[in-house]
């Protein structure tokens, strides 16, 4: 397979490029070339990267002939947000390719109904985000099923790995509340703490886009969660880390309205986004039809990728 990955050098493009190599794809990796992967792999070495600035080439109207003259057999779009995009590209590779991943978000879900949340959820998303989302997959699955188009969807939960610092305990990115939980300090928690949220490590994204690419016949036409085994409530990921660090959780509780004048505006709005979601998503869809089988719970993630920033940036220094 000559598979075409769309910003193959993030996160999960650091672990799904190897895994695409490794299984014998040739892999064309297509970015601005303004960074690389979070970790070095022999495998980088095997790989044909091309540098299209995409926000660029669409304005152009060029982005769909640009990959479509790199003759893919499959192509993963990592970084697709708006249906205009989206609609882009399928309009140029329609009948060219066996294989269209797109990588979507959980963020198509709006508040949770039954949970955990499966895949036929009706989707009532909000914030931009979100909603450019779900358009997205509503757009790639009606192409699917009716025009042929053999798109894919996978939904991750909160991306994980070493190399960035995961979503705290919060709700946001500081990593501050890390410090804190390490030193035993006191933690305040919005609300009573019992929000969620859901991890997932950038790896098992990975696995799931090639269970997906292994699983042809029952992944076409369809979109999977794509998280950790379960999610965590706010305060039970608190007292979780805090018994890691060696230390008593220290938590305490505000409400909504007085915890977010605590905080900076920008881990105010980062929280708020999370709370207001709570995902709590199933991967039994994932299981059942890709063999899906994450290998980290969402703690060992978080662990993995503390420890990471504790040894690589200092982060308790
Ligand atoms: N992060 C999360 O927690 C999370 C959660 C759920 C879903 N998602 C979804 O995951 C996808 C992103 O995947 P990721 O987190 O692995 O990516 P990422 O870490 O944000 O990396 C983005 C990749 O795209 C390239 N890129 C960015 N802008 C580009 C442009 N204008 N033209 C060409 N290449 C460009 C980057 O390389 P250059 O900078 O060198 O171009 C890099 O390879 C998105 O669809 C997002 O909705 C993320």
């Amino acid at each position: 397979m000559r598979t075409v990955i769309i910003g193959g050098t993030g996160h999960v493009g650091t672990y799904l490029v190897p895994r695409l190599v490794e299984a014998g794809h040739e892999v064309i990796c297509v970015s601005r070339q303004l960074r690389e992967a979070y970790q070095s792999h022999p495998a980088w070495q095997a790989v044909t990267q091309v540098q299209i600035d995409r926000s660029l080439a669409e304005e152009k109207n060029l982005f769909g002939e640009q990959i479509r003259e790199l003759k893919p057999d499959v192509v993963i779009d990592m970084i697709c947000f708006t249906q205009a995009s989206a609609m882009h590209l399928v309009n140029a590779l329609r009948g060219q390719i066996q294989h269209f991943l797109h990588c979507g978000t959980i963020w198509v879900h709006g508040p949770s109904v039954e949970v955990p949340t499966k895949e036929t959820q009706i989707r009532k998303p909000f914030g931009e985000y979100g909603v450019n989302k779900a358009a997205i997959e509503a757009y790639l699955l009606k192409e699917a099923r009716l025009s042929g188009f053999p798109a894919t969807v996978l939904h991750p939960g909160h991306i994980v790995g070493p190399g960035w610092v995961p979503l705290n305990p919060t709700g946001n990115f500081n990593p501050e509340v890390f410090k804190k939980l390490a030193k035993g300090e006191k933690v305040l928690l919005p609300n009573i703490g019992m929000e969620t949220v859901h991890h997932v490590h950038a790896d098992d994204v990975a696995q799931a886009f090639m269970q997906a690419l292994n699983h042809w016949n029952s992944s076409v036409g369809e979109s999977f969660h794509v998280v950790s085994p379960a999610a965590l409530t706010l305060r039970g990921y608190a007292e979780a880390m805090a018994v890691w660090f060696g230390q008593p959780a220290r938590l305490d509780y505000l409400a909504w309205e007085e915890w977010k004048t605590t905080v900076s505006e920008e881990d105010a709005t980062a929280t708020w986004d999370h709370i207001a979601h709570s995902p709590n998503c199933s991967i039994s869809k994932a299981q059942r039809l890709l063999g899906y089988e994450p290998r980290y719970r969402s703690l060992e993630a978080v662990q993995e990728s503390v420890k990471w920033q504790i040894d690589n940036n200092g982060l308790l220094g």
